[in-house]
């Protein structure tokens, strides 16, 4: 199977999504002076090429793309090629409107932006099919052509009859016959039962609250209506060229796709990742996105399909990166187990919905600042990629996450609708980032046994094959760390008897779960040691130990944390400082340190190859201590008495003096990891989260 590996070739990937279809061609070769002079070495081509590559049904115009494909390849810049197939062209919905999608209120989205396709109609896919078809028999032989990248966040969503057929099909292979469906359902509810398939529907526009299972097995169809669409195109590119990877690039943390199902079948995972500059915990949440697509990628490299060179144009308002924002952040990824560091897009557009949205090369051009920052990112990667390309980062803390249990919890009728998944799981990864963990992302039905520690933040839905796995991880040893409203429902959305799954409430030490008590909206509850906020649970000890009671409220004197030897159990979201000590000590007791002790706030340190990164993402210049002796392949210089001095937004690559290139403490490439059965050489628990998929 290709791998990221055979695209990058010991480098790590540099540029973005190149559109030259917007431009005559005298830019092109401008275009290629100022990559080569950037490091350039991979562009995006194609994306959006549909109306352009077929003009009119069944007409192909390959001519621009055949000189465009030759100049790349002339100045040394690989082609990640893409299928066009996330943009029909209009005439494809003005002569088949059944390839348009519809909303939910049966309302079509027509032609004139973009992504206005329907997954489940046969006649796009043929289409897609097509397209896909002359396109890969043509460049597959292009010496170009390093990567195929299917289609472009795939995130459709559909309520059409042809998509009402689709449902029916795959719910018909999920549970055979109507009667199993009405059980999975629970429709003995409000008179819901089902007849028959024809009466089942889409979950369109009702008068009310809607069957939460129904929506729920809605979401696992879409997902999966998609990746059929992603399958078709991605077995036509692979049949002409078996040795070129395939990626189709995910919307960071995205609701509609289960990404775990999907990475399973990429050869490359690859992710667009935009932070608001304007968050002052943005790096944090990049640092999120590259572990979850780490994890994705079974621990290995995955690439940064797109982020902004400066401002986006998506936000009510749309600041640029400050100077140096981009660099911390792109080195970040690297440090995170990036070999690809991409943007959209290359050439700022001057027509269109996205004319102000920056890229690489800005309106201002060559001259401009954010150009001059983007040249010395394409430098310094070309001088870590020897260093770093291949290499695997090591985690020994993981977070869990599953698209169904989000799916399952952000329902209709919930206790609260304060509560939102991302946030709850974004909070956990910032207690860990701001503790100095490196967290890997798993789902909890993987291996975990090469964790230290695992956190669950936030599981409502849990099927069996979980809770025993959870269970099995927590009795052989490891440090299990569950949030709120975890394995509540069963993977139906059945609420377990209890209100929460009993070998669970066994394992946690939680004799009756009495009930939920969210919290009103900003209201925060007082606890031992912590601040409370969005929930709360009435709970009764059985063999647990109390770690903290609630101070306050309704709940005042009852327990707020408890733990039953290494397994934990919160009950409420504690305030970010209060979360920190709690995982903190949690981690200490498990074994699994920081990377460096002592960080200032805002400050991140990575390893990676051998290599030790710091970053600091805050906007004053801090101090770091050191232990021992570094030097800077960045800066090319020691650091001096084991004081490292950052600047706002600095980023410094340190390797130990004396270390060869080739890490001579290992360099943690694929080789060098310790096998799935995860022993260590310490105690049995691996190092390196080898388990991830
Ligand atoms: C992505 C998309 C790109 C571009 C970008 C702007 O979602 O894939 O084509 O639209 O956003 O931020």
């Amino acid at each position: 199977m290709p791998s990221l590996g055979d695209a990058t070739r010991g480098r790590i990937l540099f540029g973005g999504d190149y559109n030259p279809e917007q431009w005559p061609e005298e830019t092109w070769a401008e275009d290629m002076r100022l990559m080569e002079d950037a490091g350039v070495t991979s562009v995006t081509v194609g994306v959006f090429s549909w109306a352009r590559l077929e003009p009119r049904p069944g007409v192909r115009d390959f001519g621009w793309l055949d000189r465009l494909m030759d100049l790349l390849h002339a100045h040394g810049v690989g082609a990640v090629l893409a299928t066009p197939t996330a943009s029909p062209p209009p005439w494809m919905g003005a002569r088949h409107p059944g390839t348009l999608p519809r909303d939910e209120d049966g309302r079509t989205l027509w032609w004139g932006s973009r992504q206005q396709f329907c997954a489940s109609s046969p006649v796009y896919r043929a289409y897609a099919a097509a397209v896909t078809e002359d396109l890969a028999a043509r460049y597959a032989g292009h010496p170009a052509l390093t990567m195929w990248h299917v289609n472009n966040e795939y995130c459709t969503h559909c309520w059409c009859d042809e998509t009402a057929r689709h449902f029916r099909r795959w719910l018909t292979a999920r549970y055979g016959t109507v009667d199993a469906l009405n059980e999975a359902w629970g429709t003995a509810f409000w008179a819901q039962r089902y007849d028959g398939w024809d009466e089942v529907i889409p979950p369109r526009r009702a008068p009310y609250l809607r069957n939460p299972a129904h929506l729920l097995d809605f979401r696992r169809f879409t997902s999966d209506a998609l990746l059929e669409c992603f399958r078709a195109e991605r077995d036509i590119v692979a049949r002409h060229t078996p040795h070129i990877p395939v990626t189709t690039n995910f919307m960071p943390f995205w609701q509609g796709q289960d990404a775990w199902a999907w990475a399973a079948e990429e050869d490359v995972v690859s992710v667009d990742v935009y932070p608001d500059p304007q968050d002052p915990l943005g790096g944090q949440y990049n640092a999120l996105i590259a572990d979850m697509t780490r994890s994705q990628a079974g621990g290995g490299p995955w690439m940064v399909m797109e982020q902004a060179a400066g401002a986006v144009n998506w936000r009510p308002v749309n600041r640029p990166k400050p100077p140096g924002l981009n660099r911390l952040l792109s080195l970040q990824a690297v440090a995170r187990g990036a070999d690809a560091v991409c943007y959209f897009q290359w050439r700022q557009s001057r027509q269109g919905a996205e004319k102000f949205h920056s890229a690489m090369l800005p309106h201002a051009g060559e001259h401009a600042r954010g150009f001059r920052e983007v040249r010395r990112i394409g430098a310094e990667l070309a001088l870590l990629g020897p260093e770093v390309a291949g290499t695997r980062v090591a985690a020994d803390v993981a977070v869990l996450h599953d698209w169904h249990a989000w799916w399952g919890a952000e329902q209709e009728g919930r206790p609260s609708r304060e509560v939102a998944y991302p946030e709850v799981v974004r909070a956990w990864h910032r207690a860990l980032w701001e503790a100095g963990h490196t967290t890997a992302f798993a789902h909890p039905e993987h291996d975990l046994s090469g964790y230290r520690m695992v956190v669950a933040p936030q599981l409502y839905l849990l099927t069996d094959a979980a809770v025993e796995n959870l269970v099995a991880y927590a009795e052989g040893g490891g440090t299990l760390v569950c949030g709120f409203w975890t394995g509540v429902a069963d993977g139906d959305d059945r609420v377990r008897p209890g209100g929460m799954d009993g070998r669970l409430r066994a394992l946690l030490g939680i004799g009756t779960l009495h009930e939920w008590w969210p919290l009103a909206p900003g209201g925060t509850v007082a606890c031992d040691g912590f601040t409370g906020t969005l929930w709360s649970e009435e709970l009764e000890a059985g063999d647990a130990r109390v770690v903290a009671a609630y101070r306050d409220g309704d709940l005042a004197g009852l327990p707020a944390v408890l733990r039953r030897g290494r397994a934990w159990y919160v009950s409420t979201l504690p305030d970010p400082e209060g979360l920190r000590a709690l995982l903190g000590r949690a981690a200490a007791e498990a074994g699994a340190r920081p990377v460096l002790d002592g960080l200032p706030a805002g400050v991140e340190a990575v390893r990676r190859g051998g290599l030790l990164f710091v970053l600091n993402h805050g906007r004053e210049p801090v101090e770091v201590a050191v232990p021992g002796a570094y030097r800077d392949v960045l800066a090319q210089a020691p650091v001096v008495d084991g004081v490292l001095a950052l600047e706002r937004y600095e980023v410094a690559v340190l390797r130990e003096a004396g270390a060869g290139r080739d890490g001579a403490e290992g360099d943690g490439r694929h080789g060098d990891r310790p096998g799935r059965d995860g022993r260590s050489p310490r105690d049995g628990r691996a190092d390196v989260a080898g388990a991830e998929r």
